[in-house]
């Protein structure tokens, strides 16, 4: 088998490290930016359930601390079959960076491949708020 690609393993690896205790569903994902570094997210969640962070908007958040904004490809690592795209509120986030980003969702069987311009078209953006 060929060597999984490293922004898979990192999507894994974060995935190991979710804190689910109430969904039980683990997710991990992989954020690619232009400079080849990766940043890596799983989910958070809280016992007040509607404070939960999804994975990607913890890989976002540091990927924008550690002054990376424009990203090649994110990789979401789920236990799903078909694998879980990412949810609206992950899109919205990420489209702030570009909508030209590869959005990849690798689960169990399968993997789903988009442009997030596919997955979220129509974005609510700056240009709306600059006129
Ligand atoms: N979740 C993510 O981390 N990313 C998504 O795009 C969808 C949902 C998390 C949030 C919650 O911890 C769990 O999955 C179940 O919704």
């Amino acid at each position: 088998m060929a060597a999984e690609d490293a922004l898979v393993a990192a999507a894994r690896a974060a995935q190991s490290r979710a804190h689910a205790p109430y969904s039980k569903y683990h997710v991990g994902a992989a954020l690619e930016a232009e400079d080849g570094r990766i940043f890596a997210g799983c989910n958070v969640e809280n016992a007040s359930y509607g404070l939960t962070i999804c994975a990607e908007r913890v890989a976002a958040g540091s990927a924008v601390t550690a002054g990376a904004k424009r990203f090649r490809r994110v990789v979401i690592v789920t236990d799903s079959d078909p694998p879980g795209s990412p949810c609206g509120a992950c899109r919205q986030f990420l489209a702030e960076f570009g909508t030209d980003i590869e959005v990849e969702a690798v689960g169990p069987r399968a993997t789903r491949r988009w442009r997030l311009s596919e997955l979220l078209p129509a974005t609510f953006d700056k240009e709306a708020l600059d006129t």
